[in-house]
Protein backbone atom coordinates (compact mmCIF):
# COMPACT_ATOMS: atom_id res chain seq x y z
CA UNK A 1 0.00 0.00 0.00
CA UNK A 2 1.51 3.56 -0.95
CA UNK A 3 0.70 6.37 0.90
CA UNK A 4 0.28 9.45 -0.89
CA UNK A 5 -0.69 12.92 -0.29
CA UNK A 6 -4.38 13.09 -1.89
CA UNK A 7 -5.02 17.10 -1.23
CA UNK A 8 -3.01 18.60 -4.13
CA UNK A 9 -2.80 22.39 -3.34
CA UNK A 10 -2.53 24.47 -6.28
CA UNK A 11 -3.67 22.04 -8.94
CA UNK A 12 -4.19 23.47 -12.30
CA UNK A 13 -6.72 21.21 -13.99
CA UNK A 14 -9.40 19.63 -11.84
CA UNK A 15 -11.77 16.91 -12.69
CA UNK A 16 -14.75 16.24 -10.50
CA UNK A 17 -17.17 13.60 -10.47
CA UNK A 18 -19.20 11.11 -8.35
CA UNK A 19 -17.85 7.61 -9.29
CA UNK A 20 -13.50 8.32 -9.32
CA UNK A 21 -10.87 6.71 -11.67
CA UNK A 22 -10.02 4.08 -8.63
CA UNK A 23 -11.98 2.13 -6.65
CA UNK A 24 -10.68 0.55 -2.91
CA UNK A 25 -12.03 -2.97 -1.26
CA UNK A 26 -11.44 -4.22 2.25
CA UNK A 27 -10.18 -7.75 2.27
CA UNK A 28 -10.81 -9.75 5.92
CA UNK A 29 -7.49 -9.59 6.74
CA UNK A 30 -7.44 -5.33 6.18
CA UNK A 31 -5.43 -5.23 3.50
CA UNK A 32 -6.90 -2.52 0.66
CA UNK A 33 -6.86 -3.49 -2.73
CA UNK A 34 -7.44 -0.74 -5.66
CA UNK A 35 -9.18 -1.35 -8.82
CA UNK A 36 -8.46 1.42 -11.14
CA UNK A 37 -11.47 1.92 -13.90
CA UNK A 38 -11.55 2.71 -17.65
CA UNK A 39 -13.92 5.04 -19.70
CA UNK A 40 -13.70 8.19 -21.39
CA UNK A 41 -12.73 10.25 -18.57
CA UNK A 42 -9.58 7.96 -17.53
CA UNK A 43 -8.18 8.10 -20.99
CA UNK A 44 -9.08 11.94 -21.40
CA UNK A 45 -7.08 13.13 -18.22
CA UNK A 46 -4.35 10.91 -19.22
CA UNK A 47 -4.34 12.81 -22.44
CA UNK A 48 -2.91 16.01 -20.29
CA UNK A 49 -0.08 13.97 -19.13
CA UNK A 50 1.37 12.91 -15.45
CA UNK A 51 3.53 15.77 -15.01
CA UNK A 52 0.20 18.42 -15.60
CA UNK A 53 -0.90 19.72 -11.86
CA UNK A 54 -4.13 17.97 -12.31
CA UNK A 55 -6.74 16.77 -9.64
CA UNK A 56 -9.37 14.26 -9.60
CA UNK A 57 -11.44 14.82 -7.01
CA UNK A 58 -14.14 12.15 -6.63
CA UNK A 59 -16.41 10.45 -4.03
CA UNK A 60 -15.48 7.67 -1.70
CA UNK A 61 -18.12 5.34 -2.43
CA UNK A 62 -18.07 1.95 -0.02
CA UNK A 63 -16.89 1.11 2.77
CA UNK A 64 -13.36 0.33 0.78
CA UNK A 65 -12.54 3.95 -0.03
CA UNK A 66 -13.69 5.12 2.96
CA UNK A 67 -10.98 3.00 5.00
CA UNK A 68 -8.71 4.45 2.12
CA UNK A 69 -9.13 7.73 3.13
CA UNK A 70 -9.13 7.19 6.50
CA UNK A 71 -5.69 5.46 6.41
CA UNK A 72 -4.11 8.29 4.00
CA UNK A 73 -4.11 5.72 1.34
CA UNK A 74 -5.01 7.11 -2.20
CA UNK A 75 -3.68 7.43 -6.14
CA UNK A 76 -1.22 10.49 -6.74
CA UNK A 77 -3.61 12.79 -8.55
CA UNK A 78 -6.92 11.42 -6.78
CA UNK A 79 -8.48 13.36 -3.54
CA UNK A 80 -11.45 11.60 -2.56
CA UNK A 81 -13.94 12.74 -0.09
CA UNK A 82 -15.29 10.70 2.65
CA UNK A 83 -18.79 12.52 3.02
CA UNK A 84 -21.13 10.87 5.68
CA UNK A 85 -22.36 7.60 4.32
CA UNK A 86 -26.16 8.72 4.87
CA UNK A 87 -25.62 12.01 2.84
CA UNK A 88 -24.25 10.17 0.40
CA UNK A 89 -27.22 7.67 -0.07
CA UNK A 90 -29.61 10.37 -0.03
CA UNK A 91 -27.35 12.35 -2.62
CA UNK A 92 -26.66 9.41 -4.94
CA UNK A 93 -29.69 7.08 -4.93
CA UNK A 94 -32.67 9.69 -4.07
CA UNK A 95 -31.98 12.51 -5.75
CA UNK A 96 -29.52 11.26 -8.64
CA UNK A 97 -30.20 8.25 -9.64
CA UNK A 98 -34.05 8.01 -8.47
CA UNK A 99 -35.07 11.73 -9.65
CA UNK A 100 -32.81 13.24 -11.98
CA UNK A 101 -31.76 10.21 -14.08
CA UNK A 102 -35.42 9.52 -14.65
CA UNK A 103 -36.07 12.68 -15.43
CA UNK A 104 -33.47 13.41 -18.07
CA UNK A 105 -34.02 9.40 -19.26
CA UNK A 106 -38.10 10.11 -18.85
CA UNK A 107 -38.32 7.08 -16.96
CA UNK A 108 -41.24 7.42 -14.97
CA UNK A 109 -43.84 5.18 -15.50
CA UNK A 110 -47.53 4.95 -13.64
CA UNK A 111 -47.40 4.15 -10.80
CA UNK A 112 -43.91 5.31 -10.23
CA UNK A 113 -44.55 8.92 -11.04
CA UNK A 114 -42.68 10.84 -8.49
CA UNK A 115 -44.27 12.46 -5.51
CA UNK A 116 -42.70 15.00 -4.34
CA UNK A 117 -43.03 15.58 -0.57
CA UNK A 118 -41.02 15.83 2.58
CA UNK A 119 -39.14 12.57 1.88
CA UNK A 120 -37.83 14.15 -1.36
CA UNK A 121 -36.69 17.43 0.09
CA UNK A 122 -35.06 15.62 3.20
CA UNK A 123 -33.01 14.03 0.16
CA UNK A 124 -32.21 17.38 -1.75
CA UNK A 125 -30.91 18.91 1.65
CA UNK A 126 -28.35 15.98 1.52
CA UNK A 127 -28.31 16.41 -2.43
CA UNK A 128 -27.18 20.47 -1.53
CA UNK A 129 -24.85 19.19 1.30
CA UNK A 130 -23.16 16.72 -0.81
CA UNK A 131 -22.66 19.24 -3.69
CA UNK A 132 -21.25 21.51 -1.16
CA UNK A 133 -18.92 19.21 0.27
CA UNK A 134 -17.22 19.13 -3.52
CA UNK A 135 -17.37 22.80 -4.12
CA UNK A 136 -15.32 23.61 -0.90
CA UNK A 137 -12.85 20.89 -1.84
CA UNK A 138 -12.33 22.43 -5.11
CA UNK A 139 -11.94 25.24 -3.69
CA UNK A 140 -9.31 24.55 -1.49
CA UNK A 141 -6.75 22.38 -4.26
CA UNK A 142 -7.50 24.51 -7.46
CA UNK A 143 -4.55 27.04 -7.79
CA UNK A 144 -5.10 30.36 -8.89
CA UNK A 145 -7.45 30.63 -12.24
CA UNK A 146 -7.27 27.01 -12.42
CA UNK A 147 -9.67 25.01 -14.79
CA UNK A 148 -12.36 23.36 -13.13
CA UNK A 149 -14.23 20.21 -14.96
CA UNK A 150 -17.30 18.84 -12.66
CA UNK A 151 -19.19 16.04 -14.72
CA UNK A 152 -22.79 15.26 -14.34
CA UNK A 153 -26.21 15.30 -12.79
CA UNK A 154 -24.64 14.17 -9.46
CA UNK A 155 -23.34 17.53 -8.98
CA UNK A 156 -25.82 20.06 -10.61
CA UNK A 157 -25.20 22.35 -7.70
CA UNK A 158 -21.15 22.66 -8.28
CA UNK A 159 -20.26 25.08 -10.52
CA UNK A 160 -22.77 27.90 -8.85
CA UNK A 161 -21.92 26.93 -5.06
CA UNK A 162 -17.80 27.02 -6.56
CA UNK A 163 -18.48 30.24 -8.43
CA UNK A 164 -19.37 31.98 -5.01
CA UNK A 165 -16.16 30.23 -3.42
CA UNK A 166 -13.70 30.97 -5.96
CA UNK A 167 -14.36 33.74 -8.36
CA UNK A 168 -11.33 33.35 -10.05
CA UNK A 169 -11.49 29.81 -11.02
CA UNK A 170 -12.61 28.71 -14.78
CA UNK A 171 -16.07 26.44 -14.22
CA UNK A 172 -16.73 24.15 -17.08
CA UNK A 173 -19.24 21.30 -16.19
CA UNK A 174 -20.48 18.41 -18.68
CA UNK A 175 -23.58 15.95 -18.97
CA UNK A 176 -23.27 12.64 -19.70
CA UNK A 177 -26.81 12.18 -19.69
CA UNK A 178 -29.82 12.92 -22.06
CA UNK A 179 -31.71 16.33 -21.34
CA UNK A 180 -35.56 16.59 -20.90
CA UNK A 181 -37.25 18.61 -22.86
CA UNK A 182 -39.39 20.92 -21.14
CA UNK A 183 -42.74 19.32 -20.09
CA UNK A 184 -40.67 16.86 -18.81
CA UNK A 185 -38.48 18.74 -16.93
CA UNK A 186 -41.16 20.80 -15.40
CA UNK A 187 -41.58 17.68 -13.95
CA UNK A 188 -39.47 18.32 -10.78
CA UNK A 189 -40.88 21.27 -8.59
CA UNK A 190 -40.63 24.55 -9.76
CA UNK A 191 -37.46 25.72 -7.26
CA UNK A 192 -35.53 22.89 -7.48
CA UNK A 193 -36.11 23.27 -11.23
CA UNK A 194 -35.08 26.74 -11.13
CA UNK A 195 -31.95 26.23 -8.46
CA UNK A 196 -30.56 23.30 -10.82
CA UNK A 197 -30.46 25.51 -13.68
CA UNK A 198 -29.27 28.11 -11.97
CA UNK A 199 -27.17 25.82 -10.56
CA UNK A 200 -25.03 25.03 -13.96
CA UNK A 201 -25.22 28.21 -15.33
CA UNK A 202 -22.90 29.29 -12.32
CA UNK A 203 -20.30 27.28 -14.57
CA UNK A 204 -18.36 29.29 -17.43
CA UNK A 205 -19.80 26.47 -20.61
CA UNK A 206 -21.47 23.31 -19.84
CA UNK A 207 -20.89 20.83 -22.33
CA UNK A 208 -23.63 17.76 -23.85
CA UNK A 209 -22.95 15.45 -25.73
CA UNK A 210 -24.73 15.97 -28.89
CA UNK A 211 -26.88 18.98 -29.99
CA UNK A 212 -30.08 17.45 -29.03
CA UNK A 213 -29.43 17.39 -25.23
CA UNK A 214 -27.92 20.77 -25.43
CA UNK A 215 -31.05 22.21 -27.25
CA UNK A 216 -33.27 20.50 -24.37
CA UNK A 217 -31.34 22.09 -21.61
CA UNK A 218 -31.20 25.70 -23.69
CA UNK A 219 -34.94 25.43 -23.81
CA UNK A 220 -35.54 24.09 -20.16
CA UNK A 221 -33.37 27.40 -19.11
CA UNK A 222 -35.57 30.10 -21.24
CA UNK A 223 -38.67 28.14 -20.06
CA UNK A 224 -37.77 28.62 -15.98
CA UNK A 225 -35.39 31.47 -15.84
CA UNK A 226 -35.78 33.20 -19.38
CA UNK A 227 -32.71 32.39 -20.60
CA UNK A 228 -29.49 30.99 -20.19
CA UNK A 229 -27.63 34.28 -18.57
CA UNK A 230 -24.17 34.08 -21.16
CA UNK A 231 -23.41 30.83 -20.02
CA UNK A 232 -21.42 29.35 -23.05
CA UNK A 233 -22.74 25.88 -24.69
CA UNK A 234 -20.89 23.16 -26.62
CA UNK A 235 -21.19 20.50 -27.75
CA UNK A 236 -18.64 17.34 -27.35
CA UNK A 237 -19.50 13.68 -28.78
CA UNK A 238 -17.57 11.40 -26.77
CA UNK A 239 -15.89 8.66 -29.05
CA UNK A 240 -14.81 5.20 -28.58
CA UNK A 241 -10.99 5.04 -28.18
CA UNK A 242 -10.03 3.38 -31.05
CA UNK A 243 -6.27 2.05 -30.10
CA UNK A 244 -7.21 1.02 -26.63
CA UNK A 245 -9.84 -1.59 -28.33
CA UNK A 246 -7.96 -2.56 -30.85
CA UNK A 247 -4.67 -3.81 -28.49
CA UNK A 248 -7.10 -4.62 -25.54
CA UNK A 249 -9.58 -7.22 -27.98
CA UNK A 250 -6.64 -9.04 -29.52
CA UNK A 251 -5.21 -9.79 -25.90
CA UNK A 252 -4.81 -13.70 -24.26
CA UNK A 253 -7.67 -13.60 -21.85
CA UNK A 254 -10.15 -12.18 -24.85
CA UNK A 255 -9.06 -14.95 -27.22
CA UNK A 256 -10.06 -17.66 -24.18
CA UNK A 257 -13.42 -16.09 -23.62
CA UNK A 258 -13.63 -16.04 -27.51
CA UNK A 259 -13.23 -19.54 -27.55
CA UNK A 260 -15.59 -20.37 -24.67
CA UNK A 261 -18.25 -17.92 -26.16
CA UNK A 262 -18.19 -20.44 -29.46
CA UNK A 263 -18.42 -23.50 -27.13
CA UNK A 264 -21.55 -22.16 -25.56
CA UNK A 265 -23.14 -20.69 -28.72
CA UNK A 266 -22.27 -24.30 -30.45
CA UNK A 267 -23.70 -25.32 -33.75
CA UNK A 268 -20.18 -25.44 -34.86
CA UNK A 269 -19.83 -21.84 -35.66
CA UNK A 270 -22.87 -21.78 -38.38
CA UNK A 271 -25.05 -20.04 -35.89
CA UNK A 272 -25.29 -16.24 -36.03
CA UNK A 273 -25.02 -14.27 -33.46
CA UNK A 274 -27.12 -11.21 -31.50
CA UNK A 275 -24.97 -9.69 -28.53
CA UNK A 276 -26.24 -7.01 -26.39
CA UNK A 277 -23.93 -5.50 -23.48
CA UNK A 278 -25.33 -3.13 -20.84
CA UNK A 279 -25.17 -2.32 -17.56
CA UNK A 280 -28.83 -3.94 -16.59
CA UNK A 281 -30.35 -0.31 -16.12
CA UNK A 282 -33.99 0.69 -17.08
CA UNK A 283 -33.22 2.99 -19.59
CA UNK A 284 -31.28 0.34 -21.48
CA UNK A 285 -34.40 -1.38 -22.75
CA UNK A 286 -33.16 -4.83 -21.72
CA UNK A 287 -36.24 -6.84 -21.30
CA UNK A 288 -38.16 -5.03 -24.91
CA UNK A 289 -34.86 -6.17 -26.30
CA UNK A 290 -35.39 -9.86 -25.29
CA UNK A 291 -39.28 -9.34 -25.95
CA UNK A 292 -38.58 -8.57 -29.69
CA UNK A 293 -35.68 -11.70 -29.82
CA UNK A 294 -38.61 -14.02 -28.67
CA UNK A 295 -40.74 -11.75 -31.81
CA UNK A 296 -38.21 -12.98 -34.09
CA UNK A 297 -37.93 -16.77 -32.83
CA UNK A 298 -41.79 -17.07 -32.39
CA UNK A 299 -42.71 -15.41 -36.38
CA UNK A 300 -39.78 -16.54 -38.09
CA UNK A 301 -38.95 -20.25 -37.15
CA UNK A 302 -36.08 -20.70 -39.53
CA UNK A 303 -34.08 -18.88 -37.16
CA UNK A 304 -34.69 -21.40 -34.37
CA UNK A 305 -31.35 -23.11 -33.96
CA UNK A 306 -29.82 -21.20 -36.31
CA UNK A 307 -29.39 -18.10 -33.70
CA UNK A 308 -28.16 -16.96 -30.59
CA UNK A 309 -28.75 -13.99 -28.39
CA UNK A 310 -25.52 -13.36 -26.28
CA UNK A 311 -26.99 -10.63 -23.65
CA UNK A 312 -24.74 -9.51 -21.21
CA UNK A 313 -26.77 -7.53 -18.50
CA UNK A 314 -24.18 -5.96 -15.46
CA UNK A 315 -25.16 -5.42 -12.11
CA UNK A 316 -26.09 -1.87 -11.39
CA UNK A 317 -27.55 0.59 -8.54
CA UNK A 318 -28.51 -2.61 -6.67
CA UNK A 319 -29.19 -0.44 -3.57
CA UNK A 320 -32.51 0.29 -5.25
CA UNK A 321 -35.05 -1.96 -5.20
CA UNK A 322 -36.53 -0.65 -9.19
CA UNK A 323 -32.97 -1.83 -10.42
CA UNK A 324 -33.30 -4.97 -8.28
CA UNK A 325 -36.63 -5.82 -9.63
CA UNK A 326 -35.75 -4.76 -13.19
CA UNK A 327 -32.80 -7.46 -12.72
CA UNK A 328 -34.88 -10.33 -11.92
CA UNK A 329 -36.93 -9.45 -14.66
CA UNK A 330 -34.37 -9.69 -17.18
CA UNK A 331 -33.64 -13.11 -15.55
CA UNK A 332 -36.83 -14.26 -15.77
CA UNK A 333 -37.95 -13.39 -19.31
CA UNK A 334 -34.28 -14.70 -20.85
CA UNK A 335 -35.14 -18.29 -18.89
CA UNK A 336 -38.81 -18.20 -20.59
CA UNK A 337 -37.18 -17.68 -24.15
CA UNK A 338 -34.97 -20.68 -23.25
CA UNK A 339 -38.22 -22.66 -21.70
CA UNK A 340 -40.44 -22.16 -24.82
CA UNK A 341 -37.58 -22.51 -27.59
CA UNK A 342 -34.55 -24.17 -26.55
CA UNK A 343 -33.55 -27.85 -27.37
CA UNK A 344 -31.00 -30.06 -26.29
CA UNK A 345 -28.72 -28.91 -28.41
CA UNK A 346 -29.70 -24.90 -28.56
CA UNK A 347 -29.89 -22.43 -25.83
CA UNK A 348 -31.74 -19.39 -27.58
CA UNK A 349 -30.48 -17.01 -25.03
CA UNK A 350 -27.17 -16.56 -23.16
CA UNK A 351 -27.45 -14.38 -20.60
CA UNK A 352 -24.14 -13.33 -18.20
CA UNK A 353 -24.54 -10.51 -15.51
CA UNK A 354 -21.02 -10.85 -13.99
CA UNK A 355 -19.17 -8.16 -15.11
CA UNK A 356 -16.05 -8.70 -17.30
CA UNK A 357 -14.85 -6.50 -19.73
CA UNK A 358 -12.60 -8.71 -21.25
CA UNK A 359 -15.25 -11.14 -21.91
CA UNK A 360 -17.63 -8.26 -23.42
CA UNK A 361 -14.38 -7.38 -26.34
CA UNK A 362 -14.86 -11.16 -26.88
CA UNK A 363 -18.70 -10.82 -27.81
CA UNK A 364 -18.51 -7.16 -29.41
CA UNK A 365 -15.55 -9.31 -32.09
CA UNK A 366 -17.80 -12.06 -32.72
CA UNK A 367 -21.28 -10.15 -33.12
CA UNK A 368 -23.26 -10.63 -36.49
CA UNK A 369 -25.31 -8.08 -34.66
CA UNK A 370 -25.61 -5.87 -31.92
CA UNK A 371 -28.64 -4.62 -30.45
CA UNK A 372 -28.50 -1.44 -29.17
CA UNK A 373 -31.96 -0.27 -28.22
CA UNK A 374 -31.93 2.16 -25.32
CA UNK A 375 -34.94 3.93 -24.33
CA UNK A 376 -32.98 7.27 -24.15
CA UNK A 377 -29.02 7.27 -23.83
CA UNK A 378 -27.15 10.35 -23.31
CA UNK A 379 -24.18 8.94 -26.48
CA UNK A 380 -24.21 4.66 -25.76
CA UNK A 381 -20.33 3.72 -25.98
CA UNK A 382 -21.22 0.06 -26.89
CA UNK A 383 -22.78 1.65 -30.33
CA UNK A 384 -19.22 2.59 -31.30
CA UNK A 385 -16.80 0.09 -29.67
CA UNK A 386 -18.27 -2.58 -31.24
CA UNK A 387 -18.06 -1.78 -35.03
CA UNK A 388 -14.21 -1.15 -34.23
CA UNK A 389 -13.49 -4.23 -33.00
CA UNK A 390 -15.99 -6.72 -34.92
CA UNK A 391 -13.61 -9.22 -36.40
CA UNK A 392 -15.83 -9.53 -39.39
CA UNK A 393 -18.03 -6.65 -39.51
CA UNK A 394 -21.83 -6.34 -37.36
CA UNK A 395 -24.58 -4.96 -38.62
CA UNK A 396 -26.12 -2.63 -35.79
CA UNK A 397 -29.67 -2.17 -34.59
CA UNK A 398 -29.80 1.27 -33.14
CA UNK A 399 -32.32 3.19 -31.36
CA UNK A 400 -32.84 6.26 -32.72
CA UNK A 401 -33.12 7.92 -29.10
CA UNK A 402 -29.41 6.66 -28.17
CA UNK A 403 -27.27 10.09 -28.55
CA UNK A 404 -24.69 7.60 -30.73
CA UNK A 405 -27.50 8.21 -33.41
CA UNK A 406 -26.64 11.61 -34.70
CA UNK A 407 -23.18 9.79 -35.59
CA UNK A 408 -24.19 6.71 -36.57
CA UNK A 409 -27.91 6.87 -37.95
CA UNK A 410 -26.70 6.91 -41.31
CA UNK A 411 -25.47 2.90 -41.53
CA UNK A 412 -27.07 1.41 -38.27
CA UNK A 413 -30.60 -0.19 -38.72
CA UNK A 414 -32.59 2.43 -36.46
CA UNK A 415 -35.60 1.69 -34.18
CA UNK A 416 -37.98 2.93 -32.07
CA UNK A 417 -37.45 1.77 -28.74
CA UNK A 418 -41.06 0.92 -27.51
CA UNK A 419 -41.76 -0.89 -31.00
CA UNK A 420 -41.18 -4.41 -30.34
CA UNK A 421 -42.45 -5.74 -33.67
CA UNK A 422 -40.21 -3.31 -35.58
CA UNK A 423 -37.24 -4.37 -33.47
CA UNK A 424 -37.90 -7.75 -34.32
CA UNK A 425 -37.84 -7.03 -37.92
CA UNK A 426 -34.87 -4.73 -37.74
CA UNK A 427 -33.47 -7.95 -36.17
CA UNK A 428 -33.94 -10.23 -38.97
CA UNK A 429 -32.94 -7.64 -41.61
CA UNK A 430 -29.96 -7.01 -39.92
CA UNK A 431 -29.36 -11.13 -39.62
CA UNK A 432 -29.67 -11.54 -43.35
CA UNK A 433 -27.51 -8.10 -44.47
CA UNK A 434 -24.77 -9.16 -47.32
CA UNK A 435 -21.66 -9.99 -45.41
CA UNK A 436 -19.90 -7.23 -47.94
CA UNK A 437 -22.87 -4.40 -47.12
CA UNK A 438 -22.05 -5.57 -43.35
CA UNK A 439 -18.50 -5.23 -43.81
CA UNK A 440 -18.99 -1.72 -45.70
CA UNK A 441 -21.49 -0.49 -43.17
CA UNK A 442 -19.13 -1.60 -40.18
CA UNK A 443 -16.03 0.49 -41.98
CA UNK A 444 -17.90 4.15 -41.77
CA UNK A 445 -19.35 2.94 -38.33
CA UNK A 446 -16.28 2.56 -36.70
CA UNK A 447 -14.81 5.82 -38.83
CA UNK A 448 -17.50 8.09 -37.30
CA UNK A 449 -17.53 6.04 -34.07
CA UNK A 450 -13.56 7.06 -33.76
CA UNK A 451 -13.66 10.43 -34.88
CA UNK A 452 -13.79 12.35 -31.36
CA UNK A 453 -10.86 9.94 -29.34
CA UNK A 454 -11.57 10.25 -25.43
CA UNK A 455 -8.67 12.18 -25.33
CA UNK A 456 -9.39 14.91 -27.66
CA UNK A 457 -12.54 15.13 -26.74
CA UNK A 458 -11.08 16.14 -23.03
CA UNK A 459 -8.68 18.39 -24.63
CA UNK A 460 -11.26 20.08 -26.70
CA UNK A 461 -13.47 21.03 -23.60
CA UNK A 462 -10.60 22.06 -21.81
CA UNK A 463 -9.05 24.30 -24.40
CA UNK A 464 -12.77 26.23 -25.16
CA UNK A 465 -13.07 26.94 -20.62
CA UNK A 466 -9.62 28.48 -20.80
CA UNK A 467 -10.09 30.59 -24.22
CA UNK A 468 -10.07 33.87 -23.73
O1 LIG B 1 -24.34 8.26 -18.01
C1 LIG B 1 -24.01 8.85 -16.81
C2 LIG B 1 -23.11 7.99 -15.98
O2 LIG B 1 -22.56 8.74 -14.93
C3 LIG B 1 -22.02 7.40 -16.84
O3 LIG B 1 -20.91 8.22 -16.90
C4 LIG B 1 -21.80 6.03 -16.26
O4 LIG B 1 -21.70 5.08 -17.25
C5 LIG B 1 -23.02 5.74 -15.45
O5 LIG B 1 -23.79 6.90 -15.38
C6 LIG B 1 -22.55 5.16 -14.15
O6 LIG B 1 -23.45 5.10 -13.17
P1 LIG B 1 -23.04 4.74 -11.69
O7 LIG B 1 -21.86 5.56 -11.32
O8 LIG B 1 -24.27 5.06 -10.94
O9 LIG B 1 -22.72 3.27 -11.71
Amino acid sequence: EASHSVTRAGAQVLVASNRGPVTYSLGDDGTLDAKRGGGGLVSGLSAIGDDADALWVCSALGEGDREAVRRGVGEPGVRMLDIDAAVHADAYNGVANSVLWFVHHMLYQTPLEPAFGPEFRAQWASYEAYNRAFAEALAESAGPGAAVLVQDYHLALVPGMLRELRADLRIGHFSHTPWAPVDYFRMLPDDIAERLLRGMLGADRLGFLTGRWADAFTACCVAVLGGTSGTRIGVHGLGADADFLRERSRRADVEERLAALREQIGGDGTRKVVVRVDRTELSKNIVRGLHAYRLLLDERPEWRERVVHVAFAYPSRQDLAVYRDYTAEVSRVASAINSAYGTDSWMPVILHVKDDFARSLAAYRLADVALVNPIRDGMNLVAKEVPVVSDEGCALVLSREAGAFEELGDDALVVNPYDVSGTAQALHTALTMPSAERAERTKRLAASATSLPPSQWFLDQLQALTAP
